[in-house]
């Protein structure tokens, strides 16, 4: 397998733009935008940038691209990004810029990069020092893993940033991009990676690696163990493959975590969905084998936690199977009784993120959690409700919701909060058990929510439909095709934000 991603060196710099030694100088470009503020710079390139703007090539249009040649600067060149108007800029626009730059530069072979913010955008240097260290190390990331004649793979080795402060806090903020960033291409290279080369035990395998790594304490229960949890609802999955299941716990304990809150992360784990006995459709069901970002997303995200030293303690489980048609899988019909005791009938055996979801949800509880969010691919509904460009936003109550969507902002993971009506679980109802696993097509995702909320016992609980945004279909300027490591710098906003909601 290649290397699907790298991490760069990154520093601040505080020498004049000039002196910044690159093989590309990156440069926001606002629309309307004379580049005032940086002097030298056209003549620089001897009249090529304002011959570019008068002839409008450059424009400021968002992820527009122009290179110039530089003479007498320490940069060869310079690579003006668009970034669209002024008063829409953001934090997440600086990243994406990033992105999209570093991108760009990869695809012309260039390694060194230094990256620029404008004076002038409301932008803080802390923002800007995180936000473009991450939107760099998001750009150094190529899926194709198996290609045995991929010649050209050029890595970014080299960022600067000059943001116009080197204080420690801008040094801490750059470190918390880097590591954010790295560990949202973990999540991704996981979730790229075929099913069967990434099954349930070899992704507990990684799991036990990473947070060696990053200084977390893991523990990986096997099936004789999940049965002895009485985890029905896991095993009912699991019963169709022939791979064992595996429930994945990881801990962060830092030295000075807040008195109180124990922050419960849930991650669906299913590293291939064939819909099971309820069988999915031929076409497009090679998709399902990043059934387990939600699970990638749960790991790497601890993994942030720890090494950045949130000051919470944080649980993350992951429970990891395979949903498989075997001679011994759970058919249409058939009862499973949950770990808490409860009995569920399956009514469609594709309907199975829930149902691991609600043993993993209770047993975070068991762990002592008193905050839960869970993080899933869970249902085709959301994609429909939201498309593909935010996460479905389920959770209770609205200030525990509203935390995480402030998180989701900060993080450049869109969310968007949808509805949980109480009574659409009554579509839950089964003749022969507590409830049923599907309520039918109407409202999908929110009765997929609901029927997990049953297993958070009344805490403060939040439910991430990432279906629609663990794979981008098609290709960005800041983003290619492929896993997109979604809800990894969330959840670890989350953790790190926690002074903010941990009272709550
Ligand atoms: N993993 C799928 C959801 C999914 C669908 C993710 C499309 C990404 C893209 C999930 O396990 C599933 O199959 N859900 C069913 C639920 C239904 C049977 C109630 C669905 O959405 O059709
Ligand atoms: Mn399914
Ligand atoms: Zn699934």
């Amino acid at each position: 397998m290649l290397t699907v991603h790298k991490t760069p060196a990154i520093s601040l710099t505080n020498t004049s733009t000039r002196d910044i030694e690159a093989d590309v100088l990156i440069l926001p470009v606002f629309e309307n935008d004379p580049l005032e503020d940086e002097t030298d710079l056209d003549s620089a390139s001897g009249g090529e940038i304002a011959a570019a703007l008068a002839r409008r090539e450059v424009t400021g249009k968002l992820y527009e691209i122009f290179f110039a040649p530089l003479r007498g600067w320490k940069s060869a060149r310079v690579l003006l990004i668009g970034v669209g108007p002024r008063a829409e800029f953001t934090p997440d626009g600086l990243r994406r810029a990033a992105a999209a730059a570093g991108l760009a530069a990869r695809d012309r072979g260039l390694t060194r990069i230094g990256l620029i913010l404008r004076s002038g955008t409301g932008v803080t240097p802390e923002q800007a020092a995180q936000t473009l260290a991450e939107g760099a190390v998001l750009s150094n990331f190529a899926a194709a893993s198996y290609k045995t004649s991929d010649t050209r793979r050029v890595w970014l080795t080299a960022v600067q940033l000059h943001v116009g402060s080197s204080s420690a806090a801008v040094e801490a903020a750059l470190e918390r991009g880097r590591v954010l960033g790295e560990c949202t291409n973990l999540a991704r290279a996981l979730s790229n990676e075929p099913s069967n080369t990434l099954t349930p035990r070899v992704f507990a395998d990684r799991a036990l690696a990473l947070a060696k790594d990053a200084g977390l304490s893991v523990e990986v229960i096997d099936e004789k163990r999940i049965a002895e949890l009485k985890m029905g609802l896991l095993l009912g999955v699991a019963r169709g493959s022939a791979e064992p299941p595996r429930l994945v716990i990881l801990r962060h304990e830092p030295k000075k975590a807040l008195k109180g809150p124990i922050l419960g992360l849930v991650g669906k784990g299913i590293t291939f969905d064939t819909g099971g006995i309820s069988i999915k459709p031929a076409d497009n069901m090679d998709k399902m084998k990043d059934d387990m970002s939600g699970g990638a997303a749960v790991l790497c995200a601890m993994a942030a936690i720890s090494r950045l030293q949130a000051p919470v303690r944080c649980i993350g489980i992951i429970p990891l199977t395979e949903n498989m048609p075997g001679g011994s899988a759970v058919k249409p019909g058939d009862v499973l009784t949950s770990a808490e005791g409860k009995t569920v009938e399956v009514l469609n055996t594709d309907a199975e993120g829930r149902l691991i979801l609600g043993d993993a949800v209770w047993y975070a509880r068991q762990l002592g959690a008193t905050h839960l969010v869970d993080v899933a691919t869970l249902t085709g509904a959301c994609v429909v409700a939201l498309g593909r460009s935010a996460s479905g936003l389920f959770g209770t109550p609205d200030g525990w919701r509203d935390q995480v969507r402030q998180a989701s902002e900060r993080a450049g993971d869109r969310s968007w909060p949808m509805p949980l009506f109480d009574d659409y679980f009554d579509l839950f109802k089964s003749e022969i058990a507590d409830f049923a696993n599907t309520g039918g097509r109407a409202g999908g995702a929110i009765t997929g929510a609901l029927f997990i909320k049953q297993f958070a016992g009344g805490l403060p609980w939040v439910h991430l439909d990432i279906a629609g945004t663990a794979w981008a279909e098609d290709a960005k300027a800041y983003q290619p095709k492929g896993p997109t490591g979604v809800a990894v710098r969330t959840l670890a906003e989350l953790a790190l934000d926690a002074e903010a909601w941990g009272k709550l």
